[in-house]
């Protein structure tokens, strides 16, 4: 089947307290998003590659991909939207009707190994669709008004989600067709709010999304990690 990935990194990385987003802030000397992209190239289920950026950056990262060796009509950068949603949305409609298989990925999750996004494929082929995560290990509990804990919410059975998310695109467009305007975090939430099933398939623990300054610090150990 004809796959490709949709790399929302649109986000104007606020929480990270930068004057540029935080795909955009070096890894091991590296630009964040061009090790993610890299990735993907070394997938072997990926076909094709649409980047979503901020509309006043897709030809600067154009040329910042091109630097790194990655161009050709495999790969697009496009503009995204207000909302993570509409960032993705925008990939959705640039994709062609042979596409099978969509595969989104966070811009800010350089650290995953193609056997995730290989195994995502699979499953999403399998199943329908499918997304990385991992089990909960701390305990989890509710907070309440001043601070307080309400309860404590069992943490079996329960994953933390990550990216790649995975699905047929026609599920995937239905899927938006249906939520309208309703706000959500990950693809899954459409899928589960369309009554699709999503498959959940083992993540890493670091498959980690760099969203504040600490999360760089770590990154950079993982990269070093992996690179021994
Ligand atoms: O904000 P959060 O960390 O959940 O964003 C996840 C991914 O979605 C990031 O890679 C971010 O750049 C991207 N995003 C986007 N368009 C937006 C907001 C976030 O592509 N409007």
């Amino acid at each position: 089947p004809t796959t490709a990935a949709i790399i929302p990194a649109a986000g104007s990385g606020s929480r990270m307290g930068l004057d540029h987003p935080k795909q955009y802030h070096l890894l091991a000397g590296i630009p964040i998003l061009v090790h993610t992209v890299r990735v993907f190239t070394s997938a072997s289920c990926v076909d094709m590659i649409v980047v979503v950026v901020p509309a006043e950056r897709v030809e600067s990262t154009v040329n910042l991909m091109a630097d790194h060796g990655l161009s050709g009509a495999n790969l697009q950068v496009i503009a995204g939207g207000e909302r993570r949603q509409d960032s993705v949305k925008a990939g959705l409609d640039s994709l062609n009707a042979g596409v099978d298989i969509v595969l989104v990925h966070d811009g800010a999750r350089p650290l995953l190994a193609p056997d995730l996004i290989d195994r995502c494929c699979d499953a999403a082929i399998e199943y329908g669709a499918a997304i990385a995560a991992v089990p909960v290990k701390d305990t989890l509990k509710k907070g309440g008004p001043g601070g307080r804990i309400l309860h404590t919410v069992d943490r079996k059975d329960l994953w933390q989600a990550q990216t790649p998310q995975a699905s047929r695109l026609s599920l995937l467009l239905a899927a938006y067709d249906m939520a309208g305007e309703r706000e959500v975090t990950d693809e899954a939430s459409l899928l589960e709010l369309a009554g699709t099933d999503v498959h959940l398939v083992e993540g890493s623990e670091t498959n980690i999304k760099i969203t504040r300054p600490d999360d760089l610090i770590i990154a950079e150990k993982i990269m070093q990690n992996h690179e021994t």
